[in-house]
């Protein structure tokens, strides 16, 4: 009989503890109900080359006695002694209204470790989360110098990993790739989750949209994350995920403990659409209900100079588009008239609002719409009045100079004078002044931390803590998470967040590949996406308004183009589609996603979005290059005998679930950058 079982609607994760006292993982896979089953394998040394230790698939493994690979936990006791014995010493079982939450105790007695590790078994999300708690119950501080998550066992090898690389404006960029004999890493030592990597980890087995297995996690923490995939020479994959080890230190006192970011995984054998459902439904839970605004945001129409008057000729026109919130971009603060100046003081620039930002507001509101402001409040420039009252506020050697990046240094906000700070600022912002919405932005990496290695981790958690605290004061303000576009795009930013900006690369075919890539893990909710002018600023591509808004209709509608130069049958067009998005919006919003297959040669982009009632797909042809080959998208996740009603063809038609999913609709687009969208309405009640 094993020990330690959670069972979620399909799936079965199973531990026990072995002849030798080592907690193993015994099944993480589809589920098993006959528990009975659920057994370790006996296990012996292989060789004295080959020890026990190192082959076994432990769920926690520590530094120590025969253990080569990657470890979970590394610390250093007081008296310089650093391997660590824990034996399982028990396990609770806590209330938890998510689902069962077991905890299983391991303990190190000799020198007053505990290790708690937490499983929670999230029944109908089909999915579990984990995290540990490292304690000092000894009478003397150790060095924690490495503490991850989690640590996983797929009992396959050769496996394909997938994840996101990319860099600013070129973010979330999925690649794949063979796993082998070694190890492949992703991480961030950046500060923030980063546009270089995700904090996530897909594996599978050949798997596509629909069928092959898939094991899969993402991390609930904004800062440097590390996640390692190493295939064992004793057959196996094995995958650790938790805070990243480098530059990493943090010294717990007696009594004291760690909680780790909790790591969300899954176990899909319907392959990668049914892990996106999953996550994106837990991403949503994560969010306020409400739909998303169609917002406007004045960035690419006025960059740095934002003034009443301009503003104002703006938000008439997107208020006569359809906008629902109007939000004014960097440089409306302080001296700011470039990126040199103006952060950290953030009180309203008097030569561009000579009124303060109230003559704006009252405008915004009397055309219908609500008001959002951008700040980037973890940041100082070094000719800002704060810098000059407070040097000593920001990440920085003792001895050496710090370095700027786009002129800026980091404050610390791991200090809790910077954090009343930034929540005092933030508190008066909006307490003045009636905002709805916060965009927090976040342009450069951390650096220079000084001594105390601990301070990445302070910095993340003292960002997730100041922004529940600002949203404690005003519950019906929403916060986007940017940080230069898609730096932190993760689940712990989403935990008190509300939005994020995908990336600043706003070119509507680039987005598809951003937003595809997004779409793995991360819910359309939150995937703020904006239709800009034409050519586009980064790529000087020129894109039709039609096919910028399709691109930017498949998130949360935003727009940011300078509506000052678009005609009137441009504003025209606009206004439709505006309205078309809040049609649909609760499907896009809230429905499942799917990534359809393209069965023609012609590079046509599917995607779909499905609730009960109502089914949208959009259809993108970047570049019609053989003639007038067309394609056939064939939908999912509908109920095979109800009936459907949709326009295509230049007719309405009537068709079943079953002929949706199995025929399919024909699509022949034309051109460069032909889109179309498709709205299936289910006829009757679910
Ligand atoms: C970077 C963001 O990603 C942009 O959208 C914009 O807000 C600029 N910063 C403003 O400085």
């Amino acid at each position: 009989m094993p020990e330690f079982v959670l069972t979620t609607r399909t799936t079965t994760y199973a531990m026990a503890v072995d002849d030798a006292g080592l907690l193993r993982t015994v099944h993480w896979g589809g589920r098993i109900d006959d528990v009975s089953d659920l057994i370790p394998l006996p296990m012996w040394d292989l060789s004295t080359n080959d020890m026990y230790a190192d082959i076994a698939a432990e769920e926690y493994p520590v530094h120590g006695r025969f253990r080569y690979k990657e470890q979970c936990l590394a610390v250093t006791f007081a008296d310089g002694t650093r391997e660590m014995r824990p034996v399982v010493t028990g396990s609770t079982e806590l209330d938890d209204d998510d689902g069962r939450h077991l905890v299983l105790h391991l303990e190190d007695s000799e020198f007053g470790v505990t290790i708690d590790l937490h499983y929670v078994a999230l029944h109908d999300l089909d999915l579990i989360e984990r995290w540990a708690v490292i304690g000092n119950t000894g009478p003397e501080p150790f060095t924690i110098e490495a503490a991850a998550s989690a640590q996983f066992h797929v009992p396959f090898q050769d496996l394909t990993f997938r994840n996101m690389h990319g860099m600013w404006a070129a973010e979330l960029q999925e690649f794949s790739q063979q796993v082998s004999y070694g190890k492949i890493v992703v991480e961030s030592r950046k500060g923030v989750s980063n546009h270089n990597h995700n904090p996530s980890f897909i594996l599978d087995d050949g798997a596509d949209e629909t069928s092959g297995q898939v094991w899969f996690g993402a991390l609930k923490y904004p800062g440097n994350f590390k996640a390692v995939v190493e295939q064992s020479q004793y057959g196996g994959t094995a995958v650790q995920i938790g805070i990243n080890d480098y530059d990493f230190a943090l010294r717990l006192v007696p009594g004291q403990s760690l909680r780790t970011p909790a790591v969300v995984a899954g176990y899909s054998d319907s392959g990668l659409g049914t892990m996106s459902h999953r996550m994106h439904a837990y991403g949503r839970d994560l969010m306020r209900p409400a739909l998303r605004d169609v917002l406007y945001n004045s960035w690419e129409a006025t960059s740095f100079d934002v003034t009443t008057a301009n503003q104002t000729r703006l938000a008439q026109l997107a208020q006569r588009i359809g906008a629902e919130l109007f939000v004014v971009d960097d440089g409306w603060f302080g001296r700011r008239g470039a990126e040199a100046d103006g952060l950290g003081d953030w009180w309203v620039n008097r030569d561009k609002f000579p009124d303060g930002l109230t003559p704006l507001i009252d405008e915004v509101q009397q055309l219908g719409m609500r008001f959002g402001i951008w700040v980037e409040p973890e940041m100082v420039n070094p000719r800002a009045d704060l810098y000059r009252d407070h040097p000593d506020w920001i990440h920085r050697d003792p001895v050496r100079e710090p370095d700027t990046a786009r002129d800026q240094y980091v404050l610390n906000l791991a200090l809790p004078a910077v954090q009343e700070f930034v929540v005092e600022m933030l508190d008066d912002l909006l307490s003045t002044n009636d905002i709805s919405y916060v965009k927090w932005d976040a342009n450069r990496p951390m650096s220079q931390v000084g001594v105390d290695r601990s301070v990445w981790l302070a910095h993340a958690r003292a960002l997730i803590d100041v922004v529940a605290r600002i949203k404690d004061r005003h519950p019906d303000v929403m916060i986007e998470a940017c940080a230069s576009g898609g730096g932190r795009i993760d689940l712990g930013t989403l935990s008190v967040f509300d939005d994020f900006w995908t990336s600043d690369n706003t070119d509507a075919l680039d987005r598809l590949t951003i937003q595809r890539s997004y779409s793995l893990l991360y819910p359309i909710k939150a995937m703020r996406a904006w239709v800009t002018d034409s050519p586009n600023f980064l790529t000087q591509r020129s894109i039709p308004l039609k096919f910028r808004f399709h691109s930017a209709m498949m998130g949360t509608l935003g727009i940011g183009a300078d509506l000052s130069h678009f005609s009137d049958e441009d504003l025209e067009t606009s206004t439709q589609l505006v309205a078309q998005y809040k049609d649909v919006r609760e499907t896009i919003q809230n429905g499942d996603f799917h990534r359809l297959s393209n069965p023609s040669p012609n590079d046509y982009r599917l995607f779909q979005y499905s609730r009960p009632e109502q089914s949208v797909l959009f259809a993108f042809l970047p570049s019609s290059r053989i003639g007038r080959r067309g394609t056939r998208a064939r939908l999912r996740g509908l109920d095979p005998d109800a009936r459907y009603r949709f326009y295509a063809n230049w007719a309405w038609q009537q068709k079943s679930g079953a002929w949706l999913m199995h025929h399919g609709i024909d699509l022949w687009l034309m051109g460069d950058y032909a889109s179309e969208i498709i709205t299936v309405d289910r006829i009757g009640q679910p």
